[in-house]
């Protein structure tokens, strides 16, 4: 019995044992289509997720990363009411149409449009009496107005509008013919029911590739405990786009059956995880989930196969939770130890569909992090959620409490300053199409399909990096001085 444990062991493979093999090819890496499914239901340009930590997403980084194509997740290491704000905040960043519009009416005094102007920081109000348009008024109409006026001395009355179904190409001809800011739209009575902004589709056109919903806000998803429903229940009521339940071992029969009951009341995506093994991909996909997260320690600060010696080399534990994904048409997330642009080719050429990232983003502006300097260069904080400093300010479940103590399964730390989050996602996303082009696969299902990978040894690995030179500057895709 003990001895075959041994005899029938089976080999766990991670990113540094193995590269792809170059295949002959047609397709050039400009040519190449990264978008890929996060969850059942939601797709993204670029299959990048920014992980659920407190030095990783709050809400400027899920803005960032919806805005160039991918995706970012606000983690739960704080109050209910803060998460929940963050949701809200990213969703009312940007939007095709406003529906909760800031209105006056004709008799309101000029000084208090001027208010509402001011602290809701908008440079118009559509003006309405008994609920139907009469007018619009705008920073510009204020200006001459006299002490004591009302809204109506001054509204513009002809308003230009456009019908509640107007497509947004119609709507932004019209806003551009009659050079103006604001189009409300109305239904047949004259009732308002929405406004359409010059300066939100300005923004909509700056970034084409953004993950969007269908009213054109940026998709946000956030993290919950795996016995938090109320939790879970307010972030979708507030506009969260995916639920992730997150937990570090969610092949746990608590857990498991806390997800069955969550799935009866959420109706958007959830993703679950994390896991490492088919067996474990089985079980939540039988609490039908819409997403697997895999990596059971892998990630930069996690020291949980070093403290609990349980674990699974991240690239065998993708391709088998994928085996069993691919049955059911479930996405794969391959989250934890990616450190550069190469290591995404190989989770997505091992089966995952997206990768999930902590350090590679710890550093970078968006990121809730403290900058710090260390010997003159500038660092970021970074640390894991099941390290102390974490463990103690909250979200002690994720992780082991025993008795009075905590173990921690994670280590506290800094990560070089890395720049803007696109700069990051630019040099992440080159890599990958330049991945792409060797293989010969157009779009990411060729890459799953088509990749064959080829073992190394500690010599090819030290052949792979840079050798036999002393390095003088550091390319934006390679940091070998990390640390
Ligand atoms: P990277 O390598 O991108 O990994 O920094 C990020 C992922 O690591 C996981 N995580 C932890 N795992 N102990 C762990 O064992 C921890 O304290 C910890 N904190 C985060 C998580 O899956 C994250 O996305």
């Amino acid at each position: 019995m003990y001895r075959d444990k041994f005899s029938n062991i089976t080999e766990g493979y991670t990113f540094d044992d193995v590269l792809i093999l170059p295949m002959k090819t047609g397709v050039e890496p400009k040519n190449v289509d990264v978008s890929s499914r996060l969850s059942r239901r939601i797709n993204v340009k670029v299959p990048i997720v920014s992980s659920p930590m407190d030095t990783v997403t709050e809400e400027a980084m899920a803005i960032a990363m919806a805005r160039y194509g991918a995706f970012g997740i606000i983690h739960r290491n704080q109050p209910r009411e803060k998460e929940v704000e963050m949701v809200r905040r990213v969703k009312r960043e940007e939007t095709i149409i406003i529906r909760d519009v800031y209105t006056v009416s004709p008799e309101t005094p000029i000084e208090v449009a001027r208010t509402i102007m001011k602290t809701k920081n908008i440079a118009g109000l559509p003006v309405l009496k008994e609920e139907k348009l009469v007018g619009i008024l705008t920073k510009r109409d204020l200006e001459f107005a006299k002490q004591g006026s009302t809204v109506s001395d001054v509204m513009v009355k002809n308003v230009i509008t456009a019908p509640e179904n107007v497509d947004l190409e119609d709507a932004i001809n019209i806003l551009h013919k009659n050079r103006i800011e604001k189009l409300p739209l109305v239904d047949k009575d004259n009732h308002l029911v929405g406004l359409i902004t010059a300066k939100d589709i300005i923004t909509r056109q700056r970034f084409p590739d953004a993950t969007r919903d269908d009213e054109g806000q940026l998709m946000v998803g956030a993290a919950v405990g795996p016995f938090d429903l109320d939790r879970a229940i307010e972030l979708e009521r507030a506009g969260a786009d995916l639920i992730v339940v997150d937990t570090a071992h969610a092949d746990n029969e608590n857990v498991l059956s806390s997800i069955k009951r969550m799935r009866k009341e959420i109706s958007v995506d959830i993703v679950a995880g994390n896991i490492a093994t088919a067996g474990a991909a089985e079980d939540l996909i039988s609490c039908e989930v819409d997403g697997l997260r895999v990596g059971i320690g892998p990630g930069s600060i996690c020291t949980t196969r070093i403290v609990a010696g349980v674990g699974v080399p991240q690239l065998t534990a993708i391709s088998e939770v994928a085996e069993v994904a691919k049955e059911y048409g479930i996405p794969v997330i391959a989250d934890g130890g990616i450190r550069y642009s190469g290591d995404i080719v190989k989770a997505i050429a091992a089966g995952a569909d997206s990768v999930m990232l902590g350090s590679m983003l710890a550093g970078t502006e968006e990121s809730p992090g403290q900058e710090m300097i260390i010997n003159g260069r500038k660092y970021k904080a970074y640390r894991g959620m099941g390290s102390i400093g974490a463990l103690s300010t909250g979200i002690s479940d994720r992780y082991s409490k025993l008795g009075n103590g905590f173990i921690a399964e994670g280590v506290e730390g800094a990560v070089p300053y890395r720049g803007r989050v696109d700069e990051v996602l630019f040099q992440l996303v080159g890599g990958l199409r330049t991945g792409m082009g060797y293989v010969g696969a157009e779009n990411i299902g060729k890459l799953k399909e088509r990749a064959r990978f080829v073992r190394i040894s500690s010599n090819g690995l030290r052949e792979s990096h840079p050798h036999d030179i002393r390095l003088i500057s550091e390319p934006p895709n390679y940091q070998i001085s990390n640390y």
